[in-house]
């Protein structure tokens, strides 16, 4: 079956009990058992070990990825902390994207250091780069792709070539592009990971997280860790994703015609010094991006002359467009990232790897495109 019609429909059947066509929110903390003998004859314990609702989620989002299981998390970076700490032990080493979401950084840098894991930022975009990077200890890799804010693209078949010659686990943040546009499995990775909170909610109301893999011997291992940390979904969160996560691909087109329009219209402006969308001719991996992926997303960035000042101006002056961390929603929204979302990373390393200072991220929503490129305009003429 196509893509939409399994967004709606996978993970999903009537209630047993009384036909309800969307799934209950299963709020409680325990299951009766019917005998010592018959323990978990039901599926379920205790819900730190599983949840009905959280269950239907998962069954959904790893058809849509098209692994053999998918473990739900509290959030995009308990997910990813998931895959760190189910493939990662102390001594070990990790490569990972130099352009990422800020909050990935924080967690290899300032937490997962001090366990005795040793971290290469490397540019992914650069498959000998990578490589270079491997040691005999690597024992991850995780592309961000498109990268969080820069937009660089990374080559998920040939990273996951060399994760395979190294025998490294190669994880593939797919937040951007959701599985509707880029299907990291199908192109080598073993696992794809979202902050859900993003497009598969789609609505600004949760956070939430997925880790989908390809073996049952990997699902397992970020299952343990789910369940040993407590990093689990809320059923409620789940319920308001199932439901975000059925126009996903109805969304997801929109969104990108928008961009694609938001990035030409930005483009031709005077006042505008640099714009990047995967869709643009000019954007330095359109070739990539459109070999990889079926379509460029609704995410993208601009840089205004007169740099951070000028940006400034914009951000606090522009309508419509809410400033904002967060980012796939159907609201469009602006964020400045140097300030918000990639304030742990340094400015040093900011500024290597090409997180400037004047670089205003644009998460493009549903809106009339009319009236954010009206809105785009107005706050422009007062730059
Ligand atoms: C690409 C990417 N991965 C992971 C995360 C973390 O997700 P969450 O905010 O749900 O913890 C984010 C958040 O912005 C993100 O943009």
């Amino acid at each position: 079956m196509g893509f939409t019609t399994r967004q709606i429909h996978a993970g999903v059947t009537p209630d047993p009990q009384t036909g309800s066509i969307l799934t209950p929110i299963y709020q409680t903390t325990t299951y009766v058992q019917p005998s010592v003998d018959e323990y978990l004859s039901k599926g379920y314990s205790y819900s730190r070990s599983g949840n009905p609702t959280v269950r239907a989620l998962e069954l959904k989002l790893n058809d849509l990825e098209g692994g053999v299981d998918c473990v739900c998390f509290g959030t995009g970076m308990a997910a990813v902390q998931g895959v760190m700490l189910a493939f990662l032990s102390a001594g070990d080493h990790a490569i990972i994207s130099d352009v990422a979401y800020g909050g990935t950084y924080r967690l290899c840098t300032k937490v997962l250091s001090r366990f005795g894991v040793e971290f290469t930022f490397a540019d992914t975009a650069k498959p000998d780069e990578v490589t270079a990077a491997v040691r005999d200890n690597t024992r991850l890799i995780l592309t961000e792709t498109p990268a969080n804010p820069t937009m660089k693209c990374s080559d998920i078949a040939a990273i996951s070539a060399i994760a395979q010659k190294a025998s490294a686990v190669h994880a593939v943040d797919n937040t951007f592009l959701t599985p509707y546009y880029q299907r990291p499995l199908e192109l080598g990775a073993d696992v794809s990971i979202h902050s859900t909170t993003k497009y598969m909610d789609g609505h600004n109301a949760t956070v939430g997280g997925a880790v989908i893999s390809k073996t049952t011997e990997q699902s397992e291992a970020v299952r343990f860790i789910q369940n040993s940390t407590g990093s689990i979904m809320s059923p409620q969160v789940a319920w308001l994703t199932l439901q975000g996560c059925k126009t996903l691909s109805i969304r997801m087109d929109h969104q990108s015609a928008n961009a694609m329009a938001v990035a030409e219209y930005l483009e031709a402006h005077p006042k505008v010094e640099q714009v990047r969308y995967p869709g643009l001719k000019s954007f330095p991996q359109h070739e990539l991006a459109r070999r990889q992926a079926s379509g460029f997303g609704a995410m993208a960035w601009f840089e205004v002359k007169g740099g951070l000042d000028a940006g400034k101006r914009l951000m606090d002056n522009i309508e419509l467009w809410s400033l904002a961390e967060n980012l796939g929603s159907v609201e469009s929204l602006i964020t400045h990232p140097v300030t918000m979302t990639h304030a742990d990373v340094e400015k040093a390393e900011r500024d290597r790897v090409g997180i400037i200072d004047g670089l205003i991220r644009l998460s493009v929503g549903l809106e009339d495109v009319e009236d954010l490129i009206a809105a785009l305009d107005q706050a422009l003429e007062q730059v």
